[in-house]
């Protein structure tokens, strides 16, 4: 295997790195020992070349276009698997035998229920809060309910943790929808599955029946396999970051969602129905491209670009397929699929995007199949945050089961003022 070192051009001094091999992708070079030995530190803003941490969980590769979940094709995953199925790979690293994913849907099914007295915390939020700031706070507040991280190191504790907050999110998640939409909250029905109970707790009313449609069940399913993990993308960092602390994993959890909301993560999904509505007609397309080219207007194609795909997201190949299934099974005709289907076309076809290797993402398909089945807009990150909430809870324990895990703790390069002495008030000038 190759050797690398870092080299002092003008002293001559060499570090040795140590390589730092996976199963899959290329190799990590430690640079631990740098700072230490060389007096220097290692630059990578935004994390374009630099490895957090090891990790058996998800394996992408951005230019082949893979996404492999415990070494599973995320699309063989999404063809033949439930999304409960696929939790339990995530979490305990194979597929689950029948009576192991029995028993790991009947925990999930019992634990869906939210202590009463957590749904009032809904009522003091203002009537048009975003669901996902409800998310976040609601989440965080799940750590006053279960406090004691002192066994954060027990198996067993965070298998509970996790079977918990996979059970509980579609709870929150949908209560946060009833009390935006102003209707009552609706408790989960544990005889149906994860994504038909998600459904039900959304749409149902207590002053009429409601039957689950299992075309919209099934794409659900789909769509939360999809979502389910991305290795360390911001927000499962963001986790691990703060879960590096022996913060309670709740509240860790938290500040994942936090962190999904932002446009440029899981808020893509919303930008991008926004952008489709704001650009209204298929005449008003071109015009709409040439402000994204223009690197003055700050315009971005929402649902385009990733930091790791650079060739095609898979995902987004298999959203785009459920999507035209969906809305024909379902008998919708949205014009905005027109819509995103023309713009699609042209950024394929155009330089601008073929020289930056800018292609659909997961996001550009997701929000309009969201919206088939009946979600507003202001849903879809939170449905993003059900998902990934797998992802989520896996990262955390990986690394808090690690013998040697160490507390986050990223280094910058100043460029502040130099030091210098505070000057006395009257002694400052005017
Ligand atoms: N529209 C127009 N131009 C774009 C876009 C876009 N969506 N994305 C990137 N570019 C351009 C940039 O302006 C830049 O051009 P330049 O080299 O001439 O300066 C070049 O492509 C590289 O862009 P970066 O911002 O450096 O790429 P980065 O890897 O940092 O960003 C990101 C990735 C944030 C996803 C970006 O592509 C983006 O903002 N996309 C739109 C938002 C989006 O869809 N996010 C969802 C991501 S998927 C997910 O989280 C599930």
């Amino acid at each position: 295997m190759a050797r690398y070192s870092l080299l002092n051009e003008d002293t001559g001094e060499k570090v040795e790195l140590p390589s730092v091999s996976g199963t899959l992708g290329p190799v990590g070079l430690d640079v631990g020992k740098v700072y230490g030995n060389s007096g220097v530190f290692t630059y990578d803003p935004g994390f374009s070349s630099t490895c957090s941490t090891q990790s058996a969980i998800t394996y992408i590769d951005g230019d082949a276009g893979v996404l492999l979940y415990r070494g599973y094709p995320v699309d063989q995953l999404a063809k033949h698997c439930s999304f409960i199925e696929v939790a339990y790979l995530i979490l305990n690293g194979e597929l689950p035998t029948a009576d192991q994913l029995e028993a790991f849907d009947q925990s999930i099914r019992r634990h869906t229920m939210i202590n009463e007295n957590l749904k009032s915390f809904f009522g003091g939020f203002r009537y048009d809060a975003h669901p996902m700031a409800m998310l976040t706070g609601v989440v965080g507040s799940l750590s006053a309910f279960y406090h004691d991280t002192t066994n954060n190191k027990d198996p067993k504790h965070r298998e509970i943790f996790a079977h918990r907050m996979i059970a509980k999110i579609p709870t929150i998640a949908a209560a946060a929808y009833k009390r935006y939409a102003g209707q009552p909250f609706m408790y989960p029905q544990n005889h149906l599955d994860y994504s038909s109970n998600f459904l039900n707790m959304m749409f149902s009313v207590p002053a009429e029946p409601y039957h689950v449609n299992p075309v919209a069940a099934k794409a659900l399913d789909v769509l939360f396999i999809l979502h389910a993990d991305h290795e360390q993308n911001a927000s499962t960092s963001t986790v691990r970051m703060a879960g590096s602390t022996g913060t309670n994993p709740y509240a860790a959890m938290a500040s994942g969602i936090a962190a999904l909301w932002g446009p440029a993560h899981g808020g893509a999904n919303e930008a991008v129905l926004k952008m489709l509505g704001e650009i209204g007609d298929v005449k008003n397309v071109q015009g709409f491209m040439d402000k994204v080219k223009d690197k003055n207007s700050g315009v971005r194609l929402m649902g385009f670009g990733h930091r790791v795909y650079k060739n095609f997201d898979p995902r987004a190949t298999i959203i785009r397929d459920e999507c035209h299934k969906v809305l024909k099974a379902l008998n919708v005709d949205d014009p905005k699929l027109e819509l995103a289907m023309k713009l699609e076309e042209i950024a394929l076809s155009d330089d601008y995007f073929k020289e930056r290797k800018l292609y659909p993402n997961v996001d550009f398909y997701s929000g309009i199949i969201y919206s088939a089945l009946g979600f507003p807009v202001n849903m879809f990150t939170p449905m993003f945050a059900v998902a990934r909430t797998v992802g989520w809870v896996a990262h955390w324990s990986e690394m808090i089961a690690e013998p040697g895990m160490r507390i986050a703790r990223p280094r910058q390069v100043y460029v502040g003022a130099d030091a210098r002495d505070v000057q006395p008030l009257a002694s400052r000038g005017a």
